[in-house]
């Protein structure tokens, strides 16, 4: 069993599965605008750096189809969540695709199926990392609800589980809205695939009893240094592994990948309303909070990166190749 695509489109429609609800209710939504897919991507019911680029990209197949003013709307889009390049790059492949006079909703559905091929390559070049008995380590969700079909962090696991290899995976809860607790456990428990669920400051003991063999997470964007920009927690988990000798993956499609920036400390990092870490407890009402919503990992600390292109120690090389691969 798998669990429901998060975004379709259907006979012009678009549905965005509610990511908040999750695991409890499973309900669709139907953005009619882009100003709703906006709404959508900001309050994390479509969330995960590959899943808002298409969430985008249909919301400008819409504009176009509606014939809405695109500029704004890419505006608009680009806005909605600073961190992950995918929203940007999604919006400029539908302008450029609009400067070439093609169909929108086709380039959008595009987009969506190369994201599926993406993740497929990742799991086929991440699958041998997972070793029978291995012992693998995640954190946030960075599965089929972030991406499509397989996940990126998952797309190993689930190529591993279908090989029959046996192994376990600890899922990080990730505070402060849960996407382990909620979405990457409830992911591994519909495909079946062993795991058990720690709090995020558990990690750091769990390698210090040698029960983590590998990490994998994934990213909402590499920058030209490979220094790699993915949910809070992950950076604290990088040096953690590094202290234990614990090999750190970063499992990405290309087009996480953001040559244009030059390091970590060059992107914008999201930071969010103080009432997902107080969770509307009243004692703590009024007490100053900060909500960074992703952190940096530098590049030192990632063992390799887990690409549709391998497994590349320098993302310089991912970079390389693609331009070699593309016409
Ligand atoms: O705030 P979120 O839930 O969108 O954060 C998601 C992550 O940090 C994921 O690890 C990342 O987007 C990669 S998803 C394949």
């Amino acid at each position: 069993m798998s669990v429901p695509a998060p975004i379709r489109w259907e006979n012009g429609r678009l549905l965005l599965l509610d990511q908040r609800r999750l695991p409890g209710r499973v309900v669709f939504e139907e953005p009619k605008d882009v100003e709703s897919v906006v709404r959508a991507i900001r309050q994390l019911r479509v969330r995960g750096a590959p899943a808002i680029g298409v969430a985008a990209a249909y919301a400008m197949a819409m504009a176009w189809r509606n014939g809405e003013d695109l500029r704004q709307a890419a505006a608009a889009l680009r806005q909605a969540r600073p961190t992950a390049v995918n929203l940007g790059w999604a919006v400029d492949r539908m302008l450029a695709a609009l400067s070439r006079d093609m169909d929108l909703i086709d380039e959008a559905r595009a987009v969506h199926e190369e994201d599926r091929a993406m993740c497929e390559a990742i799991g086929r070049h991440g699958a041998p990392l997972i070793e029978p008995g291995g012992r693998v380590l995640t954190h946030c969700n960075a599965g089929a609800l972030a991406v499509s079909h397989l996940g990126t962090a998952t797309a190993p696991m689930y190529l591993a589980h279908d090989a029959g290899i046996r192994f376990h995976v600890y899922v990080d809860e990730t505070r402060p809205v849960l996407q382990g607790s909620r979405l990457t456990s409830w992911e591994l428990t519909q495909a079946g695939i062993d795991h058990t669920l720690i709090c995020d400051s558990a990690a750091a003991h769990l390698m210090a009893d040698g029960a983590i063999d590998l990490i994998i997470v994934g990213a909402d964007r590499v920058t030209a240094n490979g220094d790699t920009v993915n949910k809070i927690g992950t950076r604290a988990l990088a040096i953690t592994a590094d202290y234990h000798g614990v090999p750190f993956y970063v499992a990405c499609p290309s087009s996480t990948l953001d040559p244009a920036t030059a390091t970590g400390s060059d992107v914008e990092i999201e930071e969010r309303p103080a009432a997902e870490v107080t969770g509307g407890i009243p004692a703590v009402a009024g007490v100053k909070v900060r909500n960074p919503a992703f952190d940096v990992t530098p590049a030192e600390l990632v063992t390799a990166y887990v690409t549709e292109l391998g497994i590349l120690e320098d993302i310089g090389d991912c970079l390389r190749r693609k331009s070699v691969s593309e016409p």
